[in-house]
């Protein structure tokens, strides 16, 4: 029989503040239904220079192993997927694995796309326990990103930060992935990037929409054509694409979920063999399908309203969304997940949710990780995004939460929350 390998569990990392979406446009003059209704935001992240991405994977990864109750012995892997690292050379791997203690006999490392790096490590650990590499082994994936474009920019509402740590393993309880099915569409490009030195993304908005959408179209028929050559899904009354009970998208901002969709669907509908003659116009508005999207796509967004990009771990978060909300209801059915990074690199695979997935996602704790955060007024946001990262505030950190302390000698010290 077939290894089953994928997803057992995950958990989720916040910073401790947030902005309502709505008060960043009434203070940018703006109005608030294009940040709501035009990008689809409702809230958004504010992390603090002491919530760094090491802060934020430990805390997610230490949540990840006590409500799970994992074993450390059983990880043969530990990846962090960012693009926010914190070090050319010392990866933020390196810090998780000393802030949780965990053994030595392991590979740890980081691996980075933009925000395709998360997707990367997932793939990589996979098909490591997969190939049967692994021995029984388990690996510890985490996205851990804090997206930046500073204030008064066309990005500012697509702010945000977090992280996503995940679990994989033979015992894929939240998502068995279809190992070997998986598309990829990588290309060269300078949509969205982040110099050395700078803090700051630098990016060309609307061209970086147009990267995803024809990253996401290679990417799509790629795994198109393995799946239908598997028979997981077949050209007939329904296309491909609705033939996956649910699909997530990498979430710079909820409205790009919904671009994405129909790009996806223009795609079946532009190669349907025997499909009746039709315009592209038609075509086009056939893709938009509202009935579609909210019957596939819009119940996975519930997180990424609330927290706003979080580069490497957006779809993992939309993952978490839906599988928080639909867990039970989707259990056995096929969902397919798209990830894009710039630069630019886009992977579009497959999974089926496993009969644990609700069991699993109340582990997570997630409302309670949500409900920990405190809104704060825009005067408060800007006072921290002006804040030097190199000297964070001394705030105790919240039980079982970590945070940086300070950087001296280029040498990074964390504290962590002491359990309450
Ligand atoms: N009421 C309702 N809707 C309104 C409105 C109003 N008053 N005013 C404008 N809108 C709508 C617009 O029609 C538009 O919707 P459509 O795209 O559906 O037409 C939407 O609000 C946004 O308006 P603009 O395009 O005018 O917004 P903008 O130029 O100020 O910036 C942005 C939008 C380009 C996304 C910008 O926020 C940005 O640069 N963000 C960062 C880059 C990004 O997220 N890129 C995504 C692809 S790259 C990627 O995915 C990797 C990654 O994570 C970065």
């Amino acid at each position: 029989m077939k290894k089953l390998v994928g997803i057992e569990a995950l958990a989720i990392a916040v910073p401790r503040r947030y902005v309502d979406i709505e008060d960043l446009a009434r203070a940018r003059g703006v109005d608030p239904a294009k940040y709501t209704s035009g990008l689809g935001a409702r809230e958004m992240a504010v992390a603090d220079p002491g919530e760094d991405s090491v802060a934020l994977a430990a805390t997610a990864t230490a949540q990840l192993l006590r409500s799970n109750n994992v074993d450390p012995s059983r990880i043969g892997m530990l990846v962090v997927g960012t693009e926010t690292g914190v070090d050319h050379s010392k990866p933020v791997a390196s810090h998780v694995q000393g802030l949780l203690k965990l053994p030595r006999a392991m590979r740890v490392f980081d691996t980075q796309h933009a925000c395709y790096g998360g997707t990367a490590g997932i793939m990589a650990a996979t098909e490591w326990i997969a190939s049967g590499a692994a021995a029984g082994r388990s690996a510890v994936v985490v996205c851990s990103d804090i997206a930046r474009y500073g204030l008064n920019t066309a990005g500012e509402p697509t702010q945000g930060a977090g992280s996503v740590a995940l679990l994989i393993s033979e015992q894929p309880d939240l998502l068995a992935i279809d190992v070997g099915l998986n598309g990829s569409c990588s290309m060269d490009v300078y949509d969205f990037w982040r110099p050395l030195g700078r803090r700051e993304a630098v990016v060309d908005g609307h061209y970086s929409i147009q990267c995803y959408l024809d990253a996401l179209s290679g990417a799509y028929r790629g795994w198109r054509e393995r799946a239908l050559a598997h028979e997981v899904v077949r050209w007939g009354p329904s296309l491909p694409g609705d033939q996956l009970s649910r699909i997530l998208y990498h979430v710079p901002f909820c409205k790009m979920a919904r671009k994405a969709h129909t790009q996806l669907r223009l795609c079946d509908l532009e190669d349907a063999p025997n499909a009746p003659a039709s315009t592209a116009e038609a075509r086009e508005e056939q893709a938009k399908s509202a009935a579609s999207y909210e019957a596939q796509v819009a119940s996975s967004l519930g997180l990424n309203a609330r927290i706003g990009n979080v580069y490497t771990a957006s779809l993992y978060l939309a993952l978490a969304g839906l599988l928080q909300g639909e867990g039970e209801k989707l259990a056995g059915q096929r969902i397919g997940l798209m990830s894009y990074g710039s630069g630019c690199a886009a992977e579009f695979f497959s999974g089926v949710v496993g009969e644990k997935a609700a069991k699993r996602m109340a582990q997570a704790g997630i409302e309670s990780v949500m409900a920990g955060r405190e809104r704060v007024s825009i005067a408060e946001y800007e006072r921290i995004m002006n804040l030097p990262y190199e000297a964070p505030d001394q705030i105790a950190p919240a039980p079982g939460a970590f945070r940086l302390a300070e950087i001296k000698d280029h040498k990074r010290r964390y504290v962590e929350g002491a359990a309450s």
